[in-house]
């Protein structure tokens, strides 16, 4: 009989700002100046396997790494269809390609998840196995695949924390049952995850619930919405890498002479944009959401060692959209660090702005995805359905 393979599988969203994270007041535990608020995403995602081995004598590390392996971008999963097993998965599961600095990151993070587990597992209700990831008893690999293009602009290191984040938290629990029982359960176990995820990256808490989160210091929560389903689109203006890391631009944007008022700006920003998803108020959902990205990127633009991510294709692309949103039905038009674009449009004339915008693409790529709800644990398969 062969050997029953240890893993724990987790799959996790990416989520786009519409009021932007930009700028820590504590960046080591990535403590943001401002309030955000996103929009999670559903098949855009990351998906974490973390497997235990048998540790050899030669191992440097207690996690393995064959960078040699690039991370897969050919994967795609539907969040509605339950045909993610963990033998369909294998194929496109890879070691991430990491430099030195990349693999420290990940190791530190999974030690972070186990050591909080260490500390609050017992508050839970879960008790803690006897073979904690990361641990020196055992080999432990890592491997990933992410549903979109790792240079897309898209925020893969919120969506790959998140699903790390879960999948070591899962392995630090004796029976998978209970920790299931507290993610379905216990709002304030999905907080306590979030949160170790925002110290690996920020927006990564963001990405614990959905459709759309705020997240203040240290703590995240869902904002309820009566705005209609909404629709994804990202205008992918190119794939190519960024010069300037958000964790450089967060430090960066402190020079801007608009630096100064900003955290009352956004803050007074963010209240406005928090009633009007409770309200259902699109109109200024978009509104608010097009003049903060701006604010974004000026701020990019006019920092002491100035930087743009802006291509000449995302300002002709920008032109289109102002006419757009000034329409009586507007798209919410936003940008993240990068040079691509997201529209987010009702569902119901999701084939319409499809063809619209794949027209002002020129045959450029557009992606497209819908609205989604958090993190899921895909295997072991006690915690299916893990919050769907
Ligand atoms: C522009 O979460 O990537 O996407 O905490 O340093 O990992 P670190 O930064 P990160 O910053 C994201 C910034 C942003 C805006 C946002 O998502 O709110």
């Amino acid at each position: 009989m062969g050997e029953v393979k240890s893993a724990w599988v987790a799959r996790a969203p990416s989520n786009i700002a519409l009021i932007k994270y930009m700028g820590k007041s504590d960046s080591f535990r990535n403590i943001p100046e401002n309030g955000s608020l996103s929009f999670t995403l559903n098949r855009l995602c990351t998906v974490v396997e973390l497997e235990k081995g048998v540790r050899s004598e030669t191992d440097a590390s207690s996690l393995r790494w064959l960078p040699e392996k690039p991370c897969s971008e050919k994967l795609t999963l539907d969040a509605e269809s339950d045909a993610e097993s963990p033998t369909e998965l294998e194929q496109w599961l890879r070691v991430p390609s990491l430099g030195n600095a990349g693999i420290s990151r990940m190791i530190r993070h999974v030690e972070r998840v186990r050591e909080a587990a260490r500390a609050r597992y017992s508050e839970f209700g879960i008790a803690l196995s006897d073979d904690l990831p990361g641990e020196r008893s055992a080999s432990w690999i890592l491997r990933s695949a992410n549903t979109f293009p790792a240079a897309s602009g898209i925020a893969s290191s919120a969506s790959f924390f998140a699903a790390l984040t879960m999948a070591a938290a899962a392995a630090c629990a004796k029976e998978i049952e209970a920790f299931s029982q507290a993610w379905e359960r216990d709002s304030a176990f999905r907080s306590f995850l979030a949160g170790i995820s925002r110290e690996g990256s920020g927006s990564s808490c963001r990405s614990f619930d959905g459709p759309y989160v705020e997240w203040e210091g240290e703590m995240i929560h869902r904002v309820e919405s009566k705005l209609p389903e909404l629709a994804h689109f990202v205008l992918l203006i190119t794939e190519q890498g960024k010069e300037v890391s958000s964790s450089e631009a967060h430090a960066r944007v402190k020079g801007s002479p608009l630096w100064s008022g900003r955290v009352e700006r956004v803050t007074a920003r963010l209240a406005r944009l928090r009633e009007a998803i409770r309200s259902g108020d699109m109109a200024e959902v978009s509104r608010l959401s097009w003049v903060e990205f701006w604010e974004m990127h000026s701020l990019f633009h006019t920092s002491a060692d100035p930087f743009t991510y802006w291509q000449p294709a995302t300002l002709a692309l920008l032109q289109q959209l102002s006419g757009a949103v000034k329409s009586s039905a507007p798209p919410i038009v936003t940008m993240d660090a990068g040079p691509n674009i997201h529209v987010l449009v009702e569902a119901t004339r999701a084939s319409e702005w499809s063809e619209k915008l794949s027209h002002w693409m020129g045959g450029g790529k557009v992606l497209r995805d819908s609205q989604g709800a958090g993190p899921r644990l895909l295997f072991p398969a006690g915690a299916r359905g893990a919050r769907g």
